[in-house]
């Protein structure tokens, strides 16, 4: 047989059985291949999660999806491209022409463009909500209404959502409850326990940890949802590398280990910076100075690694950011090195009910020893005063 001939043949017995790795294998694919005409003429039977053709996932992507499944405590698991990638795919999933949908004025921005930008196009009405406002929500709901998201705690100015009520009210009204997790994560936050029907993560963020990975997931607690979620993965085309899913699932291995110590500098650095002169407020929710601490309490366990403050004096902003040294400047959170990100004021303007006039300085706690991070801090914030 020529090379050429035995290179395109199937291999049938390379050992691949018996090479019982420790490590996930990644399984590569974009093609299936049956055993006889039956199997191939029956193979859309085998999903949602059985492999018919590449675009729904590999083995490697079934394991990271029961890991996150595992995780979130629910039935089912898609992972998609990106976090943003999740929450265009719950939207595309349970809304059409018509319908009315009720989400929290300080949701994620790019998730704001795509309702404003694209899905007003296709006849959906939106209604923005103060987050806190649960009266507000349940008197937005109208004929049309199919589904309420959330987003707690909202990633940059970090308001609650009371999510146990949110979805109490829904079910009342026979609606849909979506939450984007991201920012707390399943290891600090379960909304599958209060009642909601989807749960979307940014895998991207603490989940895979490095700051190398673009990936989210949707989990959901009802095996019709998830059936159509995998359908329309597939016919939208959101497939995700298995190479990905493998550094993602490496991230898993250490996600409680990082959590818990990221938490633990992020709780030290916030508490230190609420007390520097220099500072006007920080926002987290796990602080006895948040208004939302009792609902924090409630819904979450463990303090995080993201939260946000203000300068009294904002003049000095940029000599600021450019004196710190160990923290890098980028928009991003959850990985192994700190980063600090800025928001202008005018980039919160479209929120219709953020009050603040101030900019918001980000802070994603890292790896790092806290105290080097302080110092650090400390010397940017002593030259600005
Ligand atoms: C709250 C929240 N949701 C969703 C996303 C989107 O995740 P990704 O970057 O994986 O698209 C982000 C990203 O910053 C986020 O902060």
């Amino acid at each position: 047989m020529s090379f050429n001939q035995k290179v395109i043949t199937v291999q049938k017995n390379n050992g691949a059985d018996l090479f019982k790795s420790l490590a996930t294998p990644v399984y590569r694919g974009s093609t299936i291949v049956f055993d006889d005409f039956d199997s191939f003429e029956e193979r859309k039977k085998r999903q949602p999660d059985g492999f018919s053709y590449g675009i729904t996932g590999s083995p490697t992507h079934r394991q990271l999806e029961n890991l996150i499944s595992d995780l979130e405590g629910s039935q089912n698991t898609v992972v998609l491209p990106s976090g943003q990638a999740a929450l265009v795919l719950v939207l595309m999933s349970t809304l059409k022409g018509g319908d009315h949908v009720i989400v929290p004025d300080s949701c994620y921005g790019p998730l704001r463009e795509f309702l404003t930008q694209h899905l007003e196009k296709l006849s959906i009405d939106i209604t923005f909500c103060p987050p806190r406002n649960t009266t507000f929500i349940e008197q937005s709901i109208r004929e049309n209404t199919r589904l309420i998201l959330m987003e707690s705690p909202c990633s940059l100015t970090m308001e609650v959502q009371d999510i146990e009520k949110v979805a109490e009210i829904a079910r009342r009204h026979n609606l849909l409850t979506a939450i984007d997790n991201s920012w707390g994560g399943p290891l600090l936050s379960r909304p599958f326990r209060f009642g909601v029907d989807y749960v979307v993560e940014a895998v991207s963020k603490m989940m895979n940890g490095h700051s190398d990975v673009l990936l989210g997931s949707i989990s959901s607690a009802d095996d019709g949802h998830h059936a159509k979620l995998r359908s329309l993965q597939d016919i939208m085309g959101m497939y995700v590398s298995p190479d990905d899913c493998f550094l993602a699932i490496r991230g898993l291995e250490t996600y409680s280990l990082r959590q818990e110590k990221q938490s633990r500098s992020s709780e030290v650095i916030s508490r230190w910076l609420e007390k520097h002169p220099a500072i006007a407020s920080v926002y987290h929710p796990g602080l006895e100075s948040s208004e939302d601490y009792r609902l924090y309490k409630k819904y979450f366990k463990g303090f995080g690694s993201v939260f946000s403050f203000t300068l009294k004096d904002e003049k000095r902003l940029g000599e600021f950011f450019d004196s710190l040294t160990r923290f890098r400047i980028g928009a991003s959170y959850g990985g192994t090195k700190s980063l600090i990100a800025y928001y202008s004021p005018e980039s919160l303007s479209s929120r219709i009910y953020h009050e603040g006039t101030c900019s918001l300085i980000r802070l994603s706690i890292g790896l790092e020893e806290s105290q080097l991070l302080i110092d650090d801090l400390a010397y940017a914030l002593n030259k600005i005063i």
